[in-house]
């Protein structure tokens, strides 16, 4: 035979008011090894028992700021340490661009770690057992009644006492709980290999059969219309047309809507004589260049053309575009370099509209006339 102990004393009450009328007695009675149990939650019961305010707000408060330091330091490493990257010329470290992250972060760290600490800590987790499982005043409390339950180590506790005091409150069936030490400690801890393999287990199970039913079993392939219709693909083989090759070349003698071919390519002279600037410099197409210069050219020309490139050296400086060469350049040659590139200076051709490099060349004349003033400019 095991031996069995007594956990405590228990009482059945019928109503809420009557329970947190016998919280409030037990209490000022000057027990505090007790506890309360109700079948749904009742208002004012933590004042009725005198409970202290739970201590997870710190850990909410610590798992929190975890989260938002760590992360914040984490950006702040990649950013400026492992990989620091220009972006739109805005500072390394830019916090703003931080703030949704560490919100992010902040709020998950804060809520599963708090999860985790309340089962861990707070459950004993993966231990499960407590003496008033399975008791029939458990099954009780948890249809339709109410009940307090006073712990044998409660240091006031005594069998006669307790029994007499419960009665005077107004408990029924007032009836003690044992427990099986045996029974109660089975032993089971969180790094119990049995209990670990069981959850590598689940895990594995669990995600094997997710994977499984919804990449496999119900795969459906989305708007497969689109993807399986009869095409020609680029790049692969064609029984429609003679030489079997799917990719055609334009048809002899035409020129692809909206695409007007560049007569210059590769002569950097021949652009400069031939090529003249179809806009006129008004107020609007200066405006407009100015605008587009801002956008494509200044990160490396820097705003006023001086060459004072805002990558921070990872990209070469380009030189100034107040020289001699450039300002006696025509028109053609800026308009071929923006078009063609220039050695490392990408070619700008895809991006900026034909016009827009236009109106970039009018706002270059506007910026190389006020670096290089003319005499009667100044009068
Ligand atoms: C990615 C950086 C970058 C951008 C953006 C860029 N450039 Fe350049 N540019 C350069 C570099 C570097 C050179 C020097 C190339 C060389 O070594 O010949 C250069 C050369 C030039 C030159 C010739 C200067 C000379 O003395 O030979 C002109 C004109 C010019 N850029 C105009 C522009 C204009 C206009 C834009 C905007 C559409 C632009 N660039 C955008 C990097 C850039």
């Amino acid at each position: 035979m095991k031996e069995k102990q007594q956990f405590s004393l228990t009482a059945l009450f019928d109503t809420p008011d009557e329970i947190i009328r016998a919280a409030h007695e037990t209490r000022s009675a000057g027990y505090t090894r007790y506890d309360v149990h109700t079948p749904y939650p009742v208002h004012g019961m933590d004042k009725a028992m005198g409970l202290r305010q739970s201590r997870l707000g710190i850990f909410v408060l610590i798992f929190g700021l975890f989260g938002a330091v760590s992360s914040v330091l984490f950006m702040t490493w990649v950013t400026l340490v492992d990989y620091p990257l220009v972006i739109g010329g805005k500072p390394f470290w830019s916090w703003p661009a931080f703030v949704p992250v560490a919100f992010e972060i902040t709020v998950l760290m804060a809520s599963v770690l708090l999860v985790v600490t309340m089962i861990v800590l707070y459950f004993k987790f993966p231990n499960i057992s407590h003496p008033l499982h399975d008791t029939p005043y458990m099954k009780r409390i948890s249809s339709d009644k109410f009940g307090i339950s006073i712990q044998v180590d409660d240091p006031k506790f005594n069998e006669r006492e307790v029994r007499e005091f419960l009665y005077k409150i107004g408990g029924k069936e007032i009836t003690p709980v044992y427990f099986d030490l045996e029974d109660l400690d089975h032993g089971q801890t969180m790094f119990d290999p049995k209990f670990l393999g069981v959850l590598a287990l689940t895990a594995i199970l669990v995600s094997g059969a997710t994977y499984a039913v919804f990449n496999q079993l119900m795969f459906m392939e989305p708007f497969s219309w689109m993807s399986t219709q009869a095409k020609q693909k680029a790049q692969r083989p064609s029984d429609l047309f003679k030489d079997g090759i799917g990719m055609r070349p334009p048809v002899e003698g035409t020129v692809a809507r909206g695409f007007l071919p560049y007569l210059f390519k590769g002569k950097p002279d021949e652009a400069g004589k031939n090529l003249v600037n179809p806009l006129f410099a008004t107020k609007e197409v200066i405006e407009r260049g100015k605008a587009t210069y801002l956008t494509y050219c200044s990160p490396c020309h820097g705003n006023f053309a001086r060459g004072d490139s805002r990558l921070r050296g990872q990209f070469p400086n380009p030189p100034t575009l107040h020289s001699d060469k450039v300002r006696n350049w025509p028109d053609g040659s800026i308009y071929h370099v923006i078009t063609e590139g220039q050695n490392v200076m990408p070619a700008y051709a895809s991006q900026i509209s034909r016009d827009d490099r236009w109106a970039i060349i009018h706002y270059l004349r506007v910026l190389q006339r006020a670096h290089n003033a003319k005499e009667s400019d100044l009068k």
